[in-house]
């Protein structure tokens, strides 16, 4: 009998302190400022929630994909429907938004710039609007595509010149999201890579499944960029959010042409680059033109404490411990 009350009283104790913990929770999560953050289920935005969650009560807008975060509140909204926008907004009530919900790939963008133009060009102007009405900080993720890539390294102050149906939305949103909300904040973003074991779509991801498949890897020598990881991006996300209004380049520190970058990886991989074969843009024809040198010029976000990683050193901590099937020991 003893025993018995004994026990009640330590499962009686377990359970008041675990009701303490999610109450402080509750309380710590209702005294967080309130962050919105669109494309939840896309690349940037995935990991803009996970870095976003420790000081945040963060919302993540989804669309057709649906993700799980412990810690986010996952809400699924249509951003070209200005009626979802609005009440989205109400509902959430956010203290700041990161609006990076986009038709993201260029060559989609130029087979159907109409569709693709209400979620990167209309509905941008709708959630800034709305940002603007009730002075709401609002980072929106432009493109180093808005340049024609043959003056690089850009400035911030430099004439956009776009030459693809992609690079044109952004450089219009970014018009219009500063006509509405003179205080936004765009980002232009370089070439992202992340994670090649993640689900979403990135330059490492591919790559590396298509040297697994045992494929060639054919890569531009003459298509330039300053490429970021996605941590990097993220962190230059909320620092953007905390000190910057306008224009930002997040850019990485380093340009380098998609064909190095892949030297680079194979050469981590100890792949040798056997199965790389150098090519130029024209012998790739695609649906959209692709700039020769996209590379950003980010000395105004260094001066603002941004440390993106050494290009080498990020690509080693994200690789590391990868093993293609037939270096696996047996
Ligand atoms: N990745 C890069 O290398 C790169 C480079 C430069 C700039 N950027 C910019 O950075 C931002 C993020 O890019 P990303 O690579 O993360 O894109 P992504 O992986 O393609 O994700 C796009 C996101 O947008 C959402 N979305 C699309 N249409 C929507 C709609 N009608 N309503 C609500 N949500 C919608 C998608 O939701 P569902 O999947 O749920 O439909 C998804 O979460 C974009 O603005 C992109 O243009 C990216």
């Amino acid at each position: 009998m003893n025993q018995t009350i004994a026990k009640w009283a330590v499962n009686g104790k377990r359970l008041w302190r675990r009701a303490v913990f999610i109450l402080v929770g509750n309380v710590v999560q209702e005294k967080r400022k309130r962050l919105l953050v669109t494309g939840a289920s896309g690349f940037l935005g995935w990991h803009a929630c996970f870095f976003g969650r420790d000081s945040w009560r963060v919302f993540g807008v989804v669309h057709d994909h649906r993700i799980e975060m412990e810690g986010v509140c996952v809400v699924r909204a249509d951003l070209t429907r200005p009626t979802q926008v609005k009440r989205l907004v109400q509902e959430t009530a956010p203290d700041a938004v990161l609006h990076l919900a986009a038709a993201s790939q260029p060559n989609l963008c130029q087979l159907e710039p109409e569709k693709t133009r209400r979620i990167n060009v209309d509905a941008s102007l709708t959630l800034a609007g709305l940002a603007s009405e009730g002075s709401i900080p609002y980072v929106f993720t432009s493109s180093d595509l808005v340049f024609d890539g043959r003056k690089a390294p850009y400035r911030e102050e430099d004439p956009v010149s776009p030459v693809s149906a992609y690079g044109e939305q952004k450089a219009q949103a970014e018009v219009g999201i500063l006509d509405c909300h003179p205080d936004a904040i765009i980002c232009r973003m370089p070439l992202l890579f992340g994670d090649p074991r993640s689900t979403s779509q990135n330059i490492l991801q591919s790559m590396i499944g298509k040297l697994k498949e045992g494929g060639e890897l054919r890569l531009f020598t003459d298509e330039y960029r300053t490429p970021l990881s996605v941590r990097d991006a993220v962190r230059g996300l909320f620092l953007a959010l905390e000190k910057a209004r306008g224009l930002l380049h997040l850019g990485g520190r380093e340009r380098i042409s998609r064909y190095d970058f892949g030297r680079l990886v194979v050469e981590i991989l100890g792949q040798g680059d056997a199965r790389l074969v150098p090519c130029l843009q024209k012998d790739v024809p695609m649906a959209a033109a692709r700039p020769p040198d996209v590379s950003l010029d980010s000395s105004r976000a260094f001066a603002l404490g941004f440390t993106p990683r050494v290009l080498r050193n990020e690509l080693k901590h994200l690789l590391e411990g990868y093993s293609f099937p037939s270096q696996r020991k047996r």
